[in-house]
């Protein structure tokens, strides 16, 4: 298939491409780089042997958007672009709601406009807020609790909206629980702007030196050991959600609501120690006060994912913290070159 695939060359985005491109499908990719890198697009091309299609711009633009789709006319679209920061969203909230919400309406227009009518969405478990009950199901409702998750909850009901409205029209809203990891070849992987918000990127840069300290926040949660508990799934296993999604929305029609997790929780130090264990580097820690909007527990219930698209995970901790590492000591200072 032809599928355009909008911040492609981003964490997950990049990962997604590269499976898409070694299933030998035709990519146009269209990023600003506000959170990527040329140096990720260089090696998904070494990667793949491919030579994907770039356009460089951002989604809120609505006349870059409409001269990508009429020149590349996709089948499909896979829409990763958006800020993502849950934090910077209650600092800039307007930034988010037009970034996340008026740019997917300006793809959804140029979807329009060249009648292509398939759509998946980088969506997220933030989505739910706090958990009712456990495992998170697509039924569970939805009471996001930062301006980001209330973004992908706005742009959820109107990709919604907008499969209903016309004939023919599929959307699968992915929900991603805790994404980790990295590529196999250590060529791709997680490179955060700044000091690491998520915890994963935060241990494996304490391991190579980076940071000193890992600060757990909080170690008095109704959990196992205390510490926070998520569903963290492997960014492979993540991408390969998005080619079964694609498969997916090419035979049918409608929107459909699907988690993308392991089904299991795993607490922070639970992590800390499987870290440990596949790379051989202690994790310095300290704990100190709970950071503001964090649940005690987060992990998904994944028969959908099964049942609809035939996918499930493969991998577990063990291999998220070994691609995390490997990532990491081959590239320490992510793909800024030295
Ligand atoms: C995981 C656990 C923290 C950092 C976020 C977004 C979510 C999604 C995934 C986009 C928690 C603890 C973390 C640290 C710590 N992103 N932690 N010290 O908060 O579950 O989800 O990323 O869709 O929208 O909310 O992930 O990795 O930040 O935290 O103790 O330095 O690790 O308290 O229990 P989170 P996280």
């Amino acid at each position: 298939m032809r599928i355009l695939v909008t911040g492609g060359v981003g964490y997950i985005g990049s990962h997604t491409v590269l499976q898409l491109l070694r299933a030998d499908h035709e990519i146009l990719v269209f990023d600003n780089y506000s959170n990527s890198s040329p140096e990720a697009m260089r090696r998904i091309k070494h990667l793949s042997q491919r030579e994907p299609e770039m356009i460089i711009g951002d989604i809120q633009d609505s006349v870059a958007l409409s001269n990508a789709f009429r020149y590349f006319r996709p089948d499909a679209v896979i829409h990763f672009a958006g800020l993502k920061s849950v934090g910077e969203s209650s600092i800039v909230p307007l930034r988010y709601y037009a970034e996340n919400i008026g740019g997917t309406v300006e793809i959804l227009r140029a979807m329009d406009d060249v009648q292509c009518r398939r759509i998946v969405f980088s969506s997220s478990a933030t989505v739910y807020g706090v958990a009712r009950y456990l495992p998170f199901d697509e039924g569970h409702p939805r009471n996001p609790e930062s301006p980001y998750g209330r973004t992908k909850y706005f742009v959820e009901e109107l990709i919604k909206d907008w499969t209903v409205a016309g004939l023919d029209r599929s959307a699968v809203l992915l929900r991603y629980f805790n994404p980790v990891g990295a590529d196999a070849s250590a060529i791709l992987g997680e490179d955060p702007n700044g000091p690491p918000n998520n915890l994963m990127p935060y241990i494996t840069q304490v391991a190579v030196g980076r940071l000193a300290c890992l600060s757990i926040f909080g170690d008095n949660y109704e959990t196992r050991d205390g510490t926070g508990e998520r569903d963290y799934i492997h960014v492979e296993d993540l991408a390969s959600a998005h080619l079964a999604a694609l498969e997916f929305g090419a035979c049918h029609v409608g929107c459909e609501a699907i988690n993308i997790g392991t089904g299991h929780g795993v607490t922070v130090l639970e992590m800390i120690e499987a870290f440990e264990a596949a790379s051989g580097r202690k994790i310095r820690f300290k704990i100190v006060g709970r950071r503001d909007g964090d649940v005690a527990r987060s992990f998904a219930s994944v028969e959908k994912a099964y049942k609809k698209l035939g996918w499930k995970a493969r991998y577990g901790i063990y291999e998220m913290c070994r691609s995390a590492w490997n990532w990491q000591l081959r590239n320490p200072d992510g793909y800024r070159q030295l």
